[in-house]
């Protein structure tokens, strides 16, 4: 039998997401279709990962919304739209998942147990079905991002895995699909996040050499916004996103926090 990806034209680019597509999702498209050029096919998935949720997580909530998602992707050109089923994708008596061990401890990794183990699951997965020569992700999920990478080393899949710059809003705000669960009032507060980002960089380039310092700074200047509830602020490396006593550049800065129950994350990489 022979298989869809073999008989795609090349090269052929993934852009794996959970739908509710917005301009973040559509920018990876356009990268996408620029690499792909003529001769090469664009494949976008959607699919809400059941793998990647906590229990006690938005899942069930999470925003499903493929028909104006596939009108969207018609409208970028994209080629090929895959949306598998939940039934499809799993079988209810799996014992098999990818787990990375190392940067999946921290940020993220330490406020939502098993969520990456998920993700290099789902995007294996995704990666055996289309077979694809470059994966777009982007660089809102930097950890996300790094995990995958190291995944993609690790277990040398043939796939090259390039990133995309976060898109925000006007005031800042990186774009989320989640961005819509946010009251009027919450909406306005999320611009603290950016903005406290931005403001830490400005403070490390005009010296600021201690971890704690600038991380308690980020810490006092997002709590200044009454409905932010902070999950984490870190200055990491990178590469091992670990954190040393004194900042050195490049240096990740990184934060997730709650306005209501919508939990947030964006970051500034400094290099
Ligand atoms: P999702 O949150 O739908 O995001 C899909 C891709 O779009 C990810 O690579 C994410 O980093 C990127 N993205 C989302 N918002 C962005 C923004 N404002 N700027 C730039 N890129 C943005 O991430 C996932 O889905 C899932 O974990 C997935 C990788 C699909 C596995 O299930």
């Amino acid at each position: 039998m022979q298989r869809l990806s073999e008989t795609l034209p090349r090269p052929l680019i993934l852009v794996p997401t959970m739908g509710a597509l917005h301009a973040g999702h559509l920018a990876l498209v356009e990268m996408a279709k620029r690499i792909s050029g003529q001769a090469g096919a664009t494949v976008v998935s959607i699919f809400v990962n059941p793998t990647q949720f906590g229990p006690a997580e938005d899942f069930a909530k999470y925003p499903r919304t493929l028909k104006a998602d596939c009108e969207l992707l018609r409208t970028a050109k994209c080629d090929i739209a895959f949306a598998p089923a939940a039934d499809d994708m799993y079988f209810s008596d799996r014992s098999t998942a990818v787990l990375e061990s190392e940067l999946s401890r921290v940020m993220c990794g330490a406020s939502r147990p098993g969520h990456f183990s998920g993700v290099c699951t789902v995007v294996t997965k995704l990666f055996h079905i289309t077979r694809p020569d470059i994966a777009i992700f982007g660089e809102k999920d930097f950890q996300q991002l790094a995990i995958l990478r190291r995944m993609a080393r690790d277990l040398n899949f043939p796939v090259r895995i390039v990133s995309h710059p976060i898109v925000r809003e006007e005031d800042g705000l990186a774009l989320s699909s989640r961005n819509r669960f946010l009251s009027e009032e919450e909406r306005k507060g999320a611009a603290v996040i950016h903005a406290t980002l931005l403001e830490a960089e400005q403070k490390i380039r005009n010296g600021w050499n201690l971890t704690n310092h600038v991380e308690d700074w980020m810490r006092e200047s997002i709590s200044k916004e009454k409905l932010a509830k902070i999950d984490y602020v870190v200055a990491v490396d990178p590469v091992t996103l670990q954190r040393s006593d004194r900042i050195k550049t490049p240096v990740l800065l990184a934060a997730a926090v709650f306005f209501g129950s919508t939990r947030l994350i964006d970051n500034r990489l400094l290099e």
